[in-house]
């Protein structure tokens, strides 16, 4: 007997929505996992810049963030992750976007303007390259009353000259409250 052809047919459509299925829910356990390392990162970064503010000031949190930030990203980049953190406007030019990053953080600043909740702002996509899949995931971070010590339109002395110093092409300042400072970024290989 041999199978007949809408019989087959319905078959190999129900392979393909079976593919799809298990693609979308890898890539929804992925953006999953994502969204846990973030929300450890954003964690840490800002117990340690808030704890450095307290007791000693804005001026050595500068430090903090100077050597704990790319630290913290590091740690964070376990299990197959590569994390950090990006933007349009950028502080330390060692986060610049790459092609896809710049043009999700352009779509990130165009929902914004159309009122969409920057809290809420993230995206997923799967990259093939030589048969090989990597996940990609980016969510934006808006902008505290406490970045604007650093990052706010009217940065104060000594904090402005220490940032100079440090970065002397710094971009990354005149940001107001609710603004999108950049976004966490995440790969990692699928199988
Ligand atoms: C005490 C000063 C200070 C404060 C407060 C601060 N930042 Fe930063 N920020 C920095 C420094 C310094 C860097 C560069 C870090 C590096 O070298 O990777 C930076 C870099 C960043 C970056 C990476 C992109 C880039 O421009 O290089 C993001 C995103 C960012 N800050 C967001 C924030 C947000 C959101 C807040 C508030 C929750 C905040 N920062 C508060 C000093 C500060």
């Amino acid at each position: 007997m041999t199978l007949g052809k809408s019989a087959f047919t319905a078959f190999a459509v129900f392979l393909g929505l079976t593919a799809h299925a298990v693609a979308d829910e890898q890539s929804d356990a992925l953006a999953a996992e994502a969204r846990g390392i973030i929300a450890q990162f954003a964690e840490k970064l800002k117990s340690e810049l808030t704890g450095a503010i307290k007791v000693d000031g804005p001026l050595k949190a500068i430090e903090v963030c100077h050597v704990a930030a790319p630290a913290i990203a590091a740690d964070s980049s376990a299990g197959g992750w590569v994390v950090g953190r990006t933007a349009l406007k950028l502080r330390n030019p060692n986060n610049a976007p790459d092609e896809w990053e710049r043009s999700v953080l352009e779509d990130f600043d165009a929902a914004r303007s159309k009122g969409a909740d920057v809290t809420k702002l993230q995206r997923v996509q799967i990259v093939e390259k030589d048969g090989a899949r990597t996940f990609r995931f980016m969510k934006a971070i808006p902008v505290a009353e406490m970045c604007l010590t650093c990052h706010g339109e009217v940065i104060k002395e000594p904090v402005r000259e220490k940032l100079t110093e440090l970065y002397p092409q710094d971009r990354a300042t005149g940001y107001k409250e609710g603004d999108i400072r950049g976004a966490f970024t995440l790969s990692r290989p699928m199988q």
